[in-house]
């Protein structure tokens, strides 16, 4: 698959490398298309500004700062028709987190990804790898086996195109349905996030255990 990933920053990095590694096609963007030299250099994946790298692939990853990503995915969008975008975005608002608690912008029932789907609707919006931290991403090896990558999003195509992804990731894969699902998918990142926070302890992965 021809893959473009949308940011340059430890998770652009990871699942570049990861996909790339796993057979695929993969270029890689930032702002100004010129920042990831030693990158570059080290893995053979070329960066290019986000504008080309969407409008060449035919999977979009996207991985910015949450912040930003509804007004790129308006900038993009015309890159973007048709097209399954991987979102790996969580909603983190600027400033602190409060007792080791992420803080998002985001209201309860709302999430980014419907906010990016609202903005893009003819592209195929689907949660992934949101719930994990980027050293774990990419053939995790836990205790207890493989752990549990969340999706969802409106479109069922994008989604098994997203589901076989993260299973050449090394991932189990739970599709909790519509983009409706975005906001509990990335609330799990707030979950993650809290052992790290609290106790600097970043080595997990979410898995649901059935009997
Ligand atoms: N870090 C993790 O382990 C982890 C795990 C799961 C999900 N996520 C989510 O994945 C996303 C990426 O996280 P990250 O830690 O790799 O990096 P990040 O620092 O959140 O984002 C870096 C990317 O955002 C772009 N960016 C920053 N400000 C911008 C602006 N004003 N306009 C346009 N683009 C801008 C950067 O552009 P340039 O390329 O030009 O620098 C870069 O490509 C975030 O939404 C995060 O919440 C992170």
């Amino acid at each position: 698959m021809n893959i473009g990933v949308i940011g340059s920053g430890q998770v652009g990095q990871t699942l570049a490398k990861g996909l790339a590694a796993a057979g695929h096609a993969v270029r890689i963007g930032s702002r100004e298309g010129n920042k990831l030299g030693e990158f570059t250099t080290q893995t053979g994946i070329a960066e290019a500004p986000f504008v080309n790298v969407a409008r060449d692939a035919e999977v979009v990853n996207l991985a910015v700062k949450g912040t930003v990503a509804e007004s790129l995915v308006r900038e993009l969008a015309p890159a973007l028709v048709g097209k399954v975008v991987l979102d790996t975005t969580n909603p983190i608002a600027d400033g602190a987190p409060k007792d080791g608690i992420l803080q998002y912008f985001t209201a309860a029932n709302e999430s980014l990804l419907e906010r990016l789907q609202a903005a893009a609707p003819t592209t195929h919006f689907v949660k992934f790898f949101s719930s994990v931290g980027s050293g774990l991403m990419v053939n995790p090896k836990l205790q207890g086996g493989k752990p549990s990558m969340f999706v969802c999003g409106n479109d069922a195509g994008a989604k098994k195109t997203a589901s076989a992804l993260a299973a050449e990731l090394g991932w189990n894969v739970e599709d909790l349905g519509s983009a409706a699902a975005g906001h509990a998918v990335e609330a799990l990142c707030q979950l993650w996030c809290a052992p790290g926070l609290q106790k600097n302890d970043w080595a997990h992965a979410f898995a649901v255990l059935r009997p």
